[in-house]
């Protein structure tokens, strides 16, 4: 503690005096009032900080002095430099005197709940190099005393509330390299003396009211690399030094009210960026066909301005852009065939727009591409079957355009498809049973088009679909007997027993004989007979897609679409060294259907008992799948995440091989399969009785708090759903089906994909209510539920918390449970179910 360390220095001045025997007294004198002083203000930084009731009184009791506390950095000479509380909770506590650190060099606040104004004594820490009190609560203006650090490399206040004007002064902060005051409400212009800042490389002082015009002098930060000047009310024209900024790698003026022309603005001059976003501005003109020179570019945004004119052909030689979006503009003519140059697009919105011409062929070299959106525009001719070659495509709208032709039936090649939009168009013909099988089909409208024949049998799965105002005809599959009535409005041929506004039919042959496809059909109609109705819909969708992938693959025999870039064999196997390949196409019979226990999003599951009468599962891809790279890179995932991490309520992996001709994956064996099927099974599901679910929550928490904060990097597991949890003989659950895990970049927080399995609902099955003892563990689990469910994502408990808060004997007051409602829980304060400690994160749970 401080009173040992002054005793220490008062000894060491007082040896250093009789060493130097016969010097002056002075010197002596000198020395003793040096040590006095240093170390009484030791003590003053000791007090300070201890009386800030930032740090746990665990901690500070602790005789070893602040140096040694949870984000604290010393000197050699003991005194504090760093103070780095990220992510702490110092909502609540007392400030901290800052003027008795005069020390400090950096100083991260960063999300800690901080209230009030910024303290102006942060001013007086002339040493101050970073600052960082960013995603706080903080309000008032930018106080002035902190232009005197001019030692300040970095300054973020962002995500607060700070008002007022950013202050002509901040010129004084002449060494800063990264300024971030985004997110706050600064108003006012950009003060021209920021341009003064010439070592600049960040810049960020988006979603602000900040509104003028960018001063002249933009054009002196020659050291950016990174502006971002986003959600403003910014307007004027650009200033031409703007495009002297050479180092741009990241220029966002999104939504702002730049009135310009693109042509001849300068653009061109950036040739170092990578992201370009000028969208929802009032530009003008048309595209300059020079913006190709910008061959860096990944990301291109130019939606909702006043663009007209073309696009210009020179487009295709940004060779590295993966997001282009040109929505609502006024762009007109055809879209180049130059298009398909873009070989690493993944996004392309050209919707509402006034774009004539055929969507050329050349689109089906865009092999990368997820979204495909080009709605509301004068678009002619019918979709290139080429387009069936874009393999990894999610989202097709085409609506609002004049197509013609029919449905390409290799539709079912694009076997990713979520959303397929092609309503007021005139697309005739069949609708291609192959539509059925595209698993992942969540949205289908085909409304206001002019198809024909019958509705496919095989569309029981789509939640989404929208036929009407065709020219369908014949018998309604009974599996639209619960749909709304105005999917199928305006096809005045369909008919149907029981169907409102539909007369039944004459005939009761069933009305499906198309010819071209009748080999499939019997087939499929058996398997109907076959499938207990009770099996899960999305089991039987699963099979017709596999059925269908089968017959497809044998029609074009072995020729596969992909390139053949066969792996070499490997496995490695770290299961007691006692399993071998051989072994398990033993067990399995190679994989013989009566050893198959389940089917998953992809890739089938096999129980096998191995010689030493240990079993495992073997989830194998399909061949047709294993050719796949998407599902292949999946599973490579899997492997890659569970080999390297261990947790007792994590699926173990037990061996691999990943190999064009075996890709398969060895577990250990879950005698009672997913939690979902076991809330799905009335018997099974009171078995699971409510200490037994309350485990199962507690287990997965552990398991996802293990995965966000323990592994280095963090993991995402990014798709928990009850068929994702497993179950042992003692029902207790394991986190499985890594295919979609991500390791986070430690320092990237920001991505809000939406991955995994959508729409999950939860069976409800009732039990018993839960006994006294239990009642407790209910309600928290419920608190905590509801604490993850929270809209903000700043104000959800991070998964660690949540894990700790299920470990702590604190339990929320037992009141009987049927007196509390779930309003109640929900905006019950989270302080009273355990510690306070809610580190606000992105890292949220789930
Ligand atoms: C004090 O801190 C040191 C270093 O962190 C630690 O080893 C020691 O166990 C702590 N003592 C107490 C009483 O917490
Ligand atoms: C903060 O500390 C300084 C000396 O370091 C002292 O003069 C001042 O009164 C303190 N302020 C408060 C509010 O305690
Ligand atoms: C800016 O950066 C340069 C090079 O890193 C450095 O020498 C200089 O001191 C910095 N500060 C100012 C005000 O230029
Ligand atoms: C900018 O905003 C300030 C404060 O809201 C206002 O007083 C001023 O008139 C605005 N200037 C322009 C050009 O709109
Ligand atoms: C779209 O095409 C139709 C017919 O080809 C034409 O009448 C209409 O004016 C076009 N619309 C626009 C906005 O160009
Ligand atoms: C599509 O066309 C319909 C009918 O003309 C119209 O009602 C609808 O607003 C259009 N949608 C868009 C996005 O243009
Ligand atoms: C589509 O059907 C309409 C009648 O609703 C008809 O006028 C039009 O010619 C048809 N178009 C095509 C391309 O079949
Ligand atoms: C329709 O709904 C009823 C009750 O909501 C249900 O019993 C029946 O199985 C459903 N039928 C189909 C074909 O989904
Ligand atoms: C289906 O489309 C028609 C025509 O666009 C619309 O009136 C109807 O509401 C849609 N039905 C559903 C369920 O979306
Ligand atoms: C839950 O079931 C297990 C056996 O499956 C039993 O041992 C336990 O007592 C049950 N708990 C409650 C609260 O019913
Ligand atoms: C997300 O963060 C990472 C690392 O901080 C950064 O490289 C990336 O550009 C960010 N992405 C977006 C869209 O802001």
């Amino acid at each position: 503690m401080a009173s040992s360390v002054s005793i220490s220095m008062a000894v060491a001045a007082w040896a250093a005096c009789v060493l130097f025997c016969g010097t002056s007294w002075d010197i002596m004198s000198m020395a003793f009032a040096a040590a006095a002083s240093e170390s009484s203000s030791l003590q003053l930084e000791a007090k300070t900080l201890r009386e800030s009731g930032w740090w746990s009184r665990n901690e500070t009791s602790n005789s070893s002095g602040p140096c040694e506390w949870y984000g604290i950095a010393c000197n050699a000479g003991g005194s504090v430099t760093g103070i780095r509380l990220a992510g702490v909770n110092l909502e609540a506590k007392p400030k901290l005197n800052f003027t008795s650190l005069p020390n400090l060099v950096r100083l991260e606040l960063r999300g800690t709940r901080l209230r009030g104004s910024i303290p102006a004594e942060i001013g007086t820490l002339s040493k101050l190099t970073h600052l960082d009190l960013s995603y706080n609560n903080l309000v008032g203006e930018f106080p002035l005393p902190l232009t005197n650090l001019t030692r300040l490399v970095e300054l973020d206040i962002s995500l607060n509330e700070i008002s007022g004007f950013i202050p002509k002064r901040i010129e004084n902060l002449k060494n800063l390299v990264k300024l971030d005051l985004g997110e706050n409400n600064f108003i006012g212009p950009i003060p021209w003396t920021l341009c003064l800042l010439t070592n600049l490389t960040h810049l960020d002082v988006s979603s602000n009211p900040l509104n003028g015009s960018l001063p002249e002098e933009i054009g002196n930060l020659k050291n950016l690399v990174q502006l971002r000047l986003s959600g403003n009310n910014l307007m004027g024209p650009i200033p031409s030094s703007l495009w002297l900024l050479s180092n741009l790698t990241y220029l966002d003026m999104s939504s702002n009210q730049i009135n310009d022309f693109i042509v001849g603005s300068g653009v061109e001059k950036l040739k170092n960026l990578v992201f370009l976003d000028l969208r929802d501005n009032m530009l003008i003109g048309p595209i300059p066909s020079n913006i190709g020179s910008l061959t860096r570019l990944r990301y291109l945004n130019l939606r909702n301005n006043k663009i007209h004119g073309s696009i210009p052909p020179e487009i295709g030689n940004m060779k590295d852009l993966s997001y282009l979006s040109l929505e609502g503009n006024r762009l007109h003519s055809q879209i180049p065939s130059t298009i398909g140059d873009l070989t690493n697009l993944r996004t392309l919105f050209l919707d509402e727009n006034q774009i004539t011409g055929s969507i050329p062929t050349e689109i089906g070299n865009l092999k990368k591409l997820t979204h495909l959106i080009f709605n509301a525009n004068n678009l002619s001719g019918s979709i290139p079957t080429q387009l069936t070659s874009c393999s990894f495509l999610e989202d097709l709208l085409l609506s609002n355009n004049s197509l013609s032709g029919s449905i390409p039936y290799q539709i079912d090649d694009l076997y990713l498809l979520q959303t397929i939009d092609l309503r007021h168009n005139y697309i005739s013909g069949k609708i291609p049973l192959e539509l059925g099988s595209l698993a992942f089909l969540t949205l289908l409208d085909l409304s206001y088009n002019n198809l024909t024949g019958n509705i496919p049998l095989s569309f029981a799965s789509v939640q989404n679909i929208n036929l009407s105002y065709n020219f369908l005809g014949g018998q309604i599959p009974d599996s639209f007997r619960n749909r709304s009535a105005n999917i199928l409005v305006g096809n005045k041929d369909l008919c149907g027993h029981d169907f409102i506004g539909f007369l039944p039919c004459l005939s009761s042959v069933p009305a499906h004989n198309n010819s071209s496809t009748a080999n499939k059909k019997s087939v499929l109609t058996k398997i109907e007979v076959l499938v207990p109705i009770s099996m899960s819909l999305a089991f039987f969708v699963l099979g017709v897609f596999l059925l269908f992938r089968l017959i497809r693959v044998k029609k074009k025999g072995s020729n596969s679409r992909d390139d053949p870039k066969n792996g070499n064999m490997f496995s490695i196997w770290n299961y007691d060294g006692h399993i071998a390949y051989e072994d398990i196409i033993k067990a399995t019979n190679d994989f013989d259907i009566r050893y198959c226990i389940g089917t998953g999003g992809y890739g089938s599951v096999y129980k096998a008992e191995l010689p030493n009468s240990r079993v495992v599962a073997l989830k194998k891809l399909h061949h047709w799948e294993a050719e796949n790279q998407a599902f292949e890179e999946s599973f490579k995932n899997e492997v890659k995440v569970l080999t390297e991490i261990r947790h007792r309520h994590i699926i173990k992996l037990h061996g691999f091989c990943l190999h064009k001709q075996c890709m398969f994956l060895v577990y250990e064996y879950m005698e009672r399969g997913s939690l979902f099927c076991i809330l799905n099974n009335d018997v099974e599901a009171v078995e699971l009785n409510w200490s037994k679910r309350v485990n199962i929550i507690k287990g997965i928490s552990h398991a996802l708090s293990y995965l966000h904060h323990e592994c280095i990097p963090p993991i995402v597991h990014r798709d928990i759903s009850s068929s994702n949890v497993l179950l042992n003989s003692k029902l207790e659950a394991f986190v499985s089906d890594f295919g979609t895990a991500k390791l986070l970049d430690p320092d990237s927080s920001n991505r809000t994909l939406a991955v995994g399995t959508y729409g999950y609902v939860a069976p409800d099955i009732r039990l018993p209510p839960p006994n006294h003892r239990l009642e407790r563990d209910v309600l928290l689990v419920a608190k905590m539920a509801f604490a993850c469910l929270r809209p903000e994502p700043k104000s959800r408990p991070t998964m660690k918390w949540v894990s700790q808060g299920f470990l702590s004997q604190k339990k929320p007051t037992a009141k009987p449970l049927h007196t509390v409602s779930l309003w109640q829980l929900r905006n019950q304060d989270m302080h009273d179910i355990g510690e306070s400690q809610i580190q606000s994160g992105n890292d949220a749970c789930g």
